[in-house]
């Protein structure tokens, strides 16, 4: 059962063996694990879970349901395929979200650091010499969403279910923000940012009228500026991304004036910054930030969640997904991205035969480009933009191979601006720029459609 990925993985490293090897590292991202201790496949009732509110969940099974949060044997199976495809990543990053989809009353402060506590732990014990750079989620907190902008029980407890994973400094900014730097692995010329964009999230209600919420924006600029005299390079990793959500118009989590900060923030440190990593979506998609002159400065990659659950958010239709994980390549030295390779589960053939993962896809091949710097993915914007073939294998990646149905034209609109402005105001312009269709290119694109399909092979 488990060679199937090993054979699918070994494939990728052999092609992959072409350039250099000293420089190249390996990195895992995983996010929105959202255990719902509350499942159980045995039960009777109509819904076997408390994450899936009142829908019914007739097909759900050992590893879980699209209407449900990850049952136990989920999570379990997830952090085993990672150590099978990759055991000794140099670090891995954990974008948070642990807690189930359900009512704060079902909930509370106690619950949700025992769930947090367990998810540490398995990562943990699977990985016990790994380092674990790791970021607070909205439903990392009790009552969800509300991360005070000062200090609190629950940043102090979870600085220390990560006492290993943190430096003695990072403890220190994590207890009053939820947010650290460090030196990457202890390497000199590199370096992480750990973010807690909570705090910029508009749903939290105690950092509405707060010009720079636990003065993280002041603090990652101060950072980025030291790291640029030290000729450092920068991760930048975090749960709640600015810009808009993909699979709804519109759809943003920023306040908006915090929403500018953070891309100023980005803009003004790009030279620096070689990749931001965030979740909270459960899609798979990635946000371009360019220069004022308008050329790729950075991407921000939105890795896919553990959690099958669909979406509950109103417009959104069928909005769930196969759990995945994201192995990342990149240049020990520069911190460049060069390969992303995105494994999953499917949860309908996993449930029915037996536990497998396998390989979705690798970023170069699917997509035809040399890596995943900003000029890549610019490219790869560009081609789903442009090329229907692309897009179409984009929206099924999008959902981790659990939507596959067309993308039409609106959902192209939704897609491509969400992924090309994080600016509120450039996305509406995008929208209409993309939108606005008179009869001819709608049957133009029609036709080309039509006869693009019949080329789609891969
Ligand atoms: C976790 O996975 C291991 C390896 O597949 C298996 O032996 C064990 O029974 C699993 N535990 C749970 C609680 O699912
Ligand atoms: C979660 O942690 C508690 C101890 O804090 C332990 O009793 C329990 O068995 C753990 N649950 C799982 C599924 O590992
Ligand atoms: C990295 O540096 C910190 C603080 O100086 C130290 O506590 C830690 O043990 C070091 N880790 C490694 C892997 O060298
Ligand atoms: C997932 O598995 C189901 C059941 O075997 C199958 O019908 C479906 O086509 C699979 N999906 C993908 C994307 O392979
Ligand atoms: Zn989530
Ligand atoms: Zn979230």
């Amino acid at each position: 059962m488990a060679c199937v990925w090993k054979i699918l993985l070994l494939s990728v490293f052999i092609v992959s063996g072409r350039s250099s090897t000293e420089m190249k590292g390996y990195f895992w991202h995983i996010s929105d694990l959202h255990w719902d201790p509350s499942y159980n496949v045995e039960s009777t009732s109509a819904s076997k879970c408390a994450s899936s509110g009142d829908r019914p969940t007739p097909n759900a099974g050992i590893f879980g349901d699209y209407s449900c949060d990850s049952p136990w044997s989920l999570i379990n199976s997830t952090l085993n395929a990672m150590r099978d495809i990759m055991p000794h990543p140099d670090f891995i990053i954990w974008t948070g979200d642990d807690t189930p989809h359900v009512p704060d009353e079902q909930l509370g402060v106690e619950p949700v650091l025992r769930i947090i506590s367990n998810l540490t732990h398995i990562i943990k014990t699977t990985f016990p010499n790994t380092k674990v750079y790791s970021a607070m989620g909205n439903h990392d907190y009790h009552p969800k969403n509300q991360m005070p902008p000062e200090k609190n029980n629950i940043y102090e407890q979870t600085a220390n279910l990560w006492h290993n994973w943190l430096h003695a400094t990072s403890k220190e900014t994590f207890k009053i923000g939820g947010y650290y730097t460090e030196k990457l692995l202890n390497q000199t010329g590199l370096r992480v940012v750990v973010l807690n964009t909570n705090l910029y999230y508009d749903q939290n209600k105690l950092t509405e009228n707060i010009k720079d919420p636990a003065d993280q924006f002041s603090w990652a600029d101060k950072v980025l500026q030291d790291a640029a005299k030290n000729n450092e390079k920068v991760y930048i990793i975090g749960h709640v991304p600015p810009g808009f959500f993909e699979k709804k118009r519109d759809k943003t989590w920023f306040r908006k004036e915090f929403n500018k900060r953070y891309i100023d923030l980005i803009q003004k440190h790009s030279a620096v910054i070689q990749g931001q990593f965030f979740g909270h979506h459960h899609t798979d998609s990635f946000r371009m930030f360019y220069s004022s002159k308008g050329s790729p400065i950075s991407t921000m990659f939105l890795t896919p969640g553990v959690t099958p659950w669909m979406t509950t958010l109103p417009g959104v239709i069928n909005g769930g997904n196969n759990p995945g994980i994201r192995m990342f390549e990149y240049d020990t030295k520069t911190l460049l991205i060069k390969d992303m390779f995105t494994y999953y589960m499917n949860l309908t053939y996993s449930n029915k035969a037996h536990e497998r993962w396998e390989k979705e896809y690798r970023l170069t091949e699917a997509f035809r480009v040399a890596d995943a710097s900003p000029a890549s993915m610019h490219r790869v914007m560009e081609q789903i933009s442009s090329n229907k073939c692309y897009l179409q294998k984009y929206y099924e990646f999008n959902s981790v191979n659990y939507d596959l149905t067309e993308c039409n034209a609106d959902c192209r609109v939704d897609h491509v601006c969400a992924m090309r402005e994080v600016d509120f105001e450039a996305y509406e312009k995008c929208v209409v720029k993309e939108g606005g269709s008179s009869i001819a290119p709608v049957l133009f694109t029609l036709l080309l459609s039509l006869m693009l399909s019949l080329l789609c092979l891969n």
